[in-house]
């Protein structure tokens, strides 16, 4: 019998992001605006309490949904900072990162053939993990609508295989949030229908104008939502893994057997370092918001004399300005940027084909990284004129 692969697996696109990275290294004196982390090392305490847990030998399992005190812990926190109120004993799962909680949830809702709406552009995981789980992802424009997804173009795909839709607010790649006011009708129209809504909000931490609100905040949706959360990015701590997965217990007894045959339980020590993030760095986040607006209000400004259409961000460290005055595609753009400008930004298209048109900087870089970056930029776009 031939040795064969599965043909899901198989058919996975290399991410768009990766294709670009690759010329990445032809140019090592490219200044590098593409990578998607915090540039600041995760809070000394947080790094402390990880390392006293491996002293003390704290490195075995633990229960399958997490250490309960840093359920509570967690459960306390959202309910401090969103006033959601989730049973740490029941409806909260720690999980290996977002990606591993994503990864849960589709597992147990999707069906071969189901269909799951994502406002695109999007962060690249989110085709693969859907498609992976037998999903099928139908994207959803918002590059026409100012990177906002609206209740009216949402109504217009949903089928009766839809099975969830999956939100990202603040959003990776755009930068963009949603307000109260503009979420609403994406609720009452959610309500209308019976399919699920994941929500990742990863960035709700890195908000920088008003206060975040989640579509968990909804009770009318409540029930049927699952909240996908981490200390990757409001923590500087994407190496250690630190996810959570909020939702009604009813489901979550059943994500918890998908999390618990995949990865039994999250890494111990990190769970220890984000205890003591939950519990004593609450405002780390803060410190890092004002470095990031201060680059964002650079970058924007810059942007802008550069006669660029762009829509400011109020979150994330991502902003996604139009590039598709200048004629190419946004790959072209990107490629001759690093070659010819010596800027590396990931090309729009990487997150989607709704994507396309536009390029991503991310401003998780130094104040004199940005000012070379913002200053070779202008300079290329002069040589177009
Ligand atoms: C929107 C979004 N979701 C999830 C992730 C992955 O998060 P984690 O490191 O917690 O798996 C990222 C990482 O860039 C992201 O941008």
């Amino acid at each position: 019998m031939p040795l064969t692969l599965n043909p899901r697996t198989q058919a996975l696109p290399v991410s768009g992001i990766r294709q670009f990275f690759n010329q990445l290294v032809d140019y090592p004196d490219a200044v590098n605006l593409t990578i998607g982390q915090p540039d600041f090392p995760t809070p000394e305490a947080v790094k402390q309490a990880g390392k006293d847990a491996i002293t003390n030998n704290m490195t075995g399992y633990s229960h399958n949904a997490g250490l309960i005190e840093l359920r509570i812990e967690a459960a306390d926190f959202f309910k401090d900072r969103y006033g959601l109120d989730y049973n740490a004993q029941t409806e909260i799962i720690v999980t290996n990162g977002a990606t591993e909680a994503l990864d849960a949830v589709f597992r147990t809702i999707l069906e071969p053939g189901d269909e799951v709406i994502v406002p695109s552009p999007c962060y690249t995981g989110y085709g693969p993990i859907i498609e992976m789980n037998g999903g099928k992802p139908v994207l959803l424009d918002t590059s026409h609508t100012g990177l906002v997804p609206t209740a009216e173009n949402l109504k217009a795909l949903v089928t009766n295989k839809t099975k969830a839709i999956l939100f990202n607010f603040p959003s990776n790649p755009t930068g963009v949030t949603l307000t109260r006011e503009q979420m609403a009708p994406l609720v009452e129209e959610l309500s209308q229908h019976d399919f699920f809504v994941v929500t990742d909000e990863i960035y709700s931490e890195n908000t920088f104008e008003g206060e975040h609100t989640s579509f968990a905040s909804f009770d009318e949706i409540k029930d049927r939502t699952f909240l996908v959360q981490g200390l990757s990015k409001s923590h500087s701590m994407t190496g250690w893994r630190m996810g959570f997965l909020l939702g009604p217990e009813g489901f979550m007894q059943h994500v918890l057997k998908v999390h618990m045959y995949n990865a039994v339980c999250a890494s111990l020590p990190s769970q220890y370092a984000a205890i003591e993030a939950l519990k004593n760095n609450r405002h780390a986040p803060e410190e890092m918001n004002r470095a990031y607006k201060e680059r964002r209000d650079f970058v924007y400004g810059k942007l802008l004399d550069m006669g660029l259409d762009v829509v400011k961000p109020r979150g994330a460290f991502y902003i996604f300005p139009s590039v598709e005055k200048y004629g190419m595609t946004s790959f072209e753009f990107a490629t001759r940027l690093l070659k010819e400008g010596g800027v590396a930004a990931v090309p729009g298209s990487a997150f989607t084909p709704f994507g396309e048109g536009f390029l991503r900087i991310s401003y998780a870089y130094s104040m004199p990284t940005l000012q070379k970056a913002m200053d070779r930029m202008a300079k290329w776009l002069k040589t177009l004129e």
